[in-house]
């Protein structure tokens, strides 16, 4: 039989919360609920607490510190990414004979061409290089520079596209021509990652795409700010029924998997703040607490022997490049010095997860670290993002958690189409309840500012109680472990944006400004 469709519908900065699978009513998510009841929840899904090295991550299978990309997000016109001697998913995919495509954002390095995604592994790219773009006018303002932002590449055949349209709506039309096109042929792989529901602009903060839409559907909602954002959400649950039911329609779906992860946390607060909500999670996107790095993610897949369940299993985003592979048919004892692990068997037949550690990150710069064995978690957080923001999503005048309109989602009958669901109401809300995290005691929790603290996260996943000095000997262990990757560690690359790269240069559109071969000092030293 030929390798599975691969699918990874990436979101940007949702909050734990924000998926209403984890038990909130406020934003109902039908689809992504779907996919989720239908296939494996993943949670305690962990990623990094933000943008770029959360993307690397995922794109190399190694930890951010192994190549100096564990800090501060890539800026417009920032001489970095990924560097070249590591090999990514997709280029491993291209060697199994996949075809590969990717939508949305990058952000993981663009200032020469050799950095950009169809020389790392996609046959094509239509989307953005930066961070986040404007949802309507595809310009990002960074650096007090404005640019537009929105290609179309294949190969070196590069175009820009200069337009006006909603982002979330385009990158759906764009998946749905790539799969409706798609040569059967060939397994596809394609990344379809979303602008939604990253906040656009300081000022602005969120666009939505019809506000009489919004009103109609979610003006139960009465901040203003947090139904932007609802509606935001509830537009990109709407694209994911509308992938899987492209899936559906060119018989793909029924050899297919499909990941949904978001990238980190919500910025709930802050610069660039989105209304999200990580509730009850402790932190936010920065920040090393559970907000900022326990992603809402499952994966969906009629290949899956034991679906519908919740898994409480450790898992890392750089897991899914050895999981994926392994997927695709490689063996993912071929793929050296990796951090990720291979839990294809994990997720297909329910066995136990190769994995009992997860190194979180270290930031050499801001002084902040943390891992996890096992249950016990050490961290070290120097932001300033380390309180509770409880939002709960719930209230009595929110619509009640509707199964009906679950079970009638794009996305529940394009997989019932394949499948025999037995899925019913009953399952669902059981599902939904070992899904949702319960933690009280938010008043009066510890104070971790500057020092480190160890957390129970079995007892304690909303790390309100400090263990430090009742268990020395696992805060040792920890320390140890974290040691360990301190001495592999590669500073961050971060380098000062060169106004060359600036859009002016280039017709007013964020562009790569350097030579092919151009080598920062970095990798020379
Ligand atoms: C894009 O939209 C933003 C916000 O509405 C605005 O500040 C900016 O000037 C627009 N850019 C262009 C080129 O229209
Ligand atoms: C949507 O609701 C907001 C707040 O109630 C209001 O200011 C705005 O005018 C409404 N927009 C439309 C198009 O109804
Ligand atoms: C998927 O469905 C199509 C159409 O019914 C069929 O041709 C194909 O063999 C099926 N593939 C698998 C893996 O079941
Ligand atoms: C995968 O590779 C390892 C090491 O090279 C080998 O021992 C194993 O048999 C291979 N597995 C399969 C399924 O080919
Ligand atoms: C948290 O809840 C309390 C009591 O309901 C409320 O007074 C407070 O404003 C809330 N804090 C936040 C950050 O929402
Ligand atoms: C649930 O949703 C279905 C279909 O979407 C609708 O017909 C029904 O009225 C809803 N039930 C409630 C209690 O709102
Ligand atoms: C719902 O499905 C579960 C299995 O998934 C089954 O045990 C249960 O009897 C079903 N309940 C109803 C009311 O059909
Ligand atoms: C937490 O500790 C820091 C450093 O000791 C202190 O500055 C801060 O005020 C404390 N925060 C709270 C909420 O007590
Ligand atoms: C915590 O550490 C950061 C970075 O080292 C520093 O900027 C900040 O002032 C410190 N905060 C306190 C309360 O000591
Ligand atoms: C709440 O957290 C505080 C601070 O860590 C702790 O001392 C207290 O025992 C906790 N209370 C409960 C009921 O868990
Ligand atoms: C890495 O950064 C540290 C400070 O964080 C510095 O002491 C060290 O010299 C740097 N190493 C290299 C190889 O640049
Ligand atoms: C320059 O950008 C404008 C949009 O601002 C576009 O209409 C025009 O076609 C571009 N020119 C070239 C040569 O690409």
């Amino acid at each position: 039989m030929q390798p599975p469709n691969i699918v990874v519908i990436i979101a940007d900065d949702l909050g734990w919360n924000d998926v209403s699978f984890h038990g909130a009513d406020e934003i109902p998510t039908p689809n992504i609920d779907a996919l989720a009841y239908n296939g494996v929840i993943l949670n305690r899904h962990y990623v990094l607490p933000i943008c770029t090295p959360s993307r690397t991550a995922f794109l190399t299978g190694k930890y951010p510190i192994r190549t100096g990309m564990q800090g501060y997000p890539l800026q417009g016109a920032e001489p970095r990414g990924i560097l070249l001697n590591n090999i990514l998913l997709p280029e491993y995919l291209q060697k199994l004979g996949y075809a590969t495509h990717l939508v949305g954002k990058w952000h993981v390095g663009y200032h020469t061409r050799n950095y950009g995604p169809t020389h790392r592994g996609f046959d094509t790219f239509a989307g953005y290089y930066n961070g986040y773009i404007q949802y309507f006018n595809h310009t990002l303002y960074e650096s007090e520079q404005l640019g537009y932002d929105l290609h179309r590449i294949i190969g070196d055949d590069h175009k820009i596209e200069y337009r006006y349209d909603y982002m979330t709506d385009l990158i759906t039309d764009e998946a749905e021509n790539i799969i409706s096109s798609h040569n059967p042929a060939k397994p596809l792989y394609l990344q379809v990652a979303h602008l939604a529901a990253h906040s656009s602009d300081a000022e602005e903060e969120m666009e939505v795409r019809n506000w009489k839409e919004t009103n109609a559907t979610l003006g139960y909602i009465e901040d203003i700010n947090r139904r932007k954002y609802a509606s935001v959400v509830a537009t990109l649950d709407e694209s994911v029924g509308r992938v899987i039911d492209a899936l559906k329609k060119t018989d793909m779906l029924n050899n297919s998997i499909i990941v949904f992860i978001s990238d980190n946390g919500a910025q709930t607060e802050g610069f660039l703040q989105n209304y999200g909500s990580n509730y009850p999670l402790r932190g936010l996107k920065f920040s090393l607490f559970e907000g900022g790095i326990r992603g809402a993610a499952c994966i969906y897949s009629p290949l899956i022997d034991r679906p519908s369940r919740v898994s409480n299993q450790l898992f890392h985003i750089t897991d899914w490049l050895p999981t994926l592979y392994s997927a695709a048919g490689g063996n993912s004892s071929d793929l050296k010095q990796l951090d990720g692990f291979d839990q294809w068997s994990a997720i297909k037949s329910a066995k136990n997860s190769k994995r009992s550690s997860i190194l979180i990150n270290i930031d050499e710069k801001e002084n902040s670290e943390a891992a996890l064995i096992g249950h016990y978690k050490l961290v070290t957080d120097t932001s300033e993002y380390q309180k509770y923001y409880n939002y709960s999503g719930n209230n009595a005048l929110y619509p009640k958690y509707n199964v009906t309109t679950i079970l009638a989602s794009p996305a529940a009958s394009a997989i019932a189409s394949i499948s025999i669901s037995t899925l019913n109401a009953s399952k669902i809300m059981q599902l939904r309840k070992e899904a949702t995290i319960i933690c009280k005691n938010f008043t009066d929790f510890s104070n971790c500012t500057n020092r480190s603290c160890l957390f129970d996260l079995n007892k304690d996943p909303c790390e309100t109680t400090d263990l430090f000095s009742k268990h020395p000997k696992d805060v040792k262990r920890l320390n140890m472990f974290i040691d360990r990757y301190k001495s592999v560690l590669m500073n961050q690359t971060n380098a000062p944006v060169d106004p060359a790269g600036f859009p002016r240069n280039f017709n007013d559109t964020w562009m790569p400004w350097l030579p092919d071969d151009y080598q920062s000092i970095s990798i020379l030293r």
